[in-house]
């Protein structure tokens, strides 16, 4: 069955509702830009979540109760989801229920009524009336003040799903020729990250740069994306994919590799090395991350299904850097 949307490439984010959304037309990037206000204290803290779209199954339910718990704890502003939302094939149309059933219904704490999109912006409005939490684009970029959000569709860089189409169909409508549309992203992204004054720079993709886990590292991310990453001071990348949770430090950059895959199918039990990059963590298991950041200091955390914080990280940047 043909996935009516290319949901595997779908980048989410889910912001409150009561901050609400503002799209500004940007005037330099083609990426459409959306604010979000961040805390009285200039503090803004998310959870990230991937690859979940399973009805409940395969601990999916028990993720979203332990990050309801979490988000309320930390007070999320809003959750990053790095895509693969509906297994096996997307959504079939509109009226597919298993929007509802993976989503509407499974997301259901206080702490995780946010809105949702989706990548191909033209079922988009009719989603948001099923379930108004509901917002997502092919690329774009969140500005919050103290971080900005540069959601990335990396599905198109991956040569294999143009020329191995037996699996999975594809809805390239809009993306053809690959070589300009990607040309073109970079360019945007590129663009964007420079003019960026924001103090954290996040990038988020579905497809890992790197990874030890089933799929390791994109090459062609790793050739295309990573080097205008690293010249613009990223701090994050942020994606998800290999269903596991894995925190890598680039050597030669400030860059961490951040994956959060493991919203519901896990324990692939194939672990890979890694040819380059130091690991810091990794598990095979379901979980979720959160971030929290202030001015000076960003805080990681990965947590079980049972919420239980598996690995702890924290980077202080000195207030020179901002200069
Ligand atoms: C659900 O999580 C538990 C605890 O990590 C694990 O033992 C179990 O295998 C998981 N179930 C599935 C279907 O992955
Ligand atoms: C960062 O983490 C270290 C331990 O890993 C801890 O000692 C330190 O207090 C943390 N810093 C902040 C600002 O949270």
């Amino acid at each position: 069955m043909a996935g009516f949307l290319n949901n595997s490439t779908a980048l989410c984010l889910l912001l409150t509702i009561s901050f609400g959304l503002c799209l500004v037309i940007s005037t330099l990037a083609e990426l459409q830009r959306f604010e979000h206000p961040v805390k009285g204290d200039g503090s803004l803290s998310f959870l990230v979540i991937g690859d979940w779209g399973r009805r409940g199954t395969y601990n999916q339910s028990e993720v979203a109760l332990q990050m309801g718990r979490i988000g309320e704890k930390l007070d999320i502003d809003f959750v990053v989801s790095t895509g693969d939302n509906f297994y096996d094939d997307g959504l079939t149309g509109v009226d597919d229920p298993t929007f509802e059933e993976s989503f509407t219904k499974i997301y259901t704490s206080n702490s995780l009524q946010k809105q949702w999109g989706d990548a191909e912006a033209q079922l988009n409005p009719v989603l948001r009336k099923i379930d108004s939490r509901w917002l997502c684009l092919r690329s774009f970029v969140v500005n919050a003040e103290i971080a900005e959000f540069f959601f990335v569709d990396t599905t198109p860089f991956v040569d294999m799903y143009f020329t191995n189409t037996k699996d999975h169909a594809y809805d390239w409508r809009g993306v053809s020729p690959q070589k300009n549309y990607i040309k073109d992203l970079l360019k945007d992204v590129e663009l964007a990250l420079k003019e960026s004054t924001a103090k954290w720079k996040i990038v988020v993709g579905h497809h890992a740069i790197r990874s030890a886990g089933h799929h390791g590292d994109t090459q062609e991310l790793v050739r295309q994306l990573l080097p205008i990453l690293q010249a613009n001071n990223v701090d994050l990348y942020v994606n998800g994919h290999d269903h596991c949770l894995e925190h890598i430090s680039s050597i030669d950059s400030p860059i961490q590799f951040l994956t959060s895959g493991a919203g519901s199918k896990a324990w692939r039990g194939d672990v890979k090395g890694l040819n380059q990059d130091r690991i810091n963590f990794f598990y095979d298991g379901q979980g979720f991350m959160s971030v929290q950041l202030a001015q000076n200091v960003a805080k990681i955390a990965f947590y079980d299904v049972f919420g239980k914080v598996l690995h702890r990280w924290n980077v202080s940047k000195q207030l020179y850097s901002a200069l």
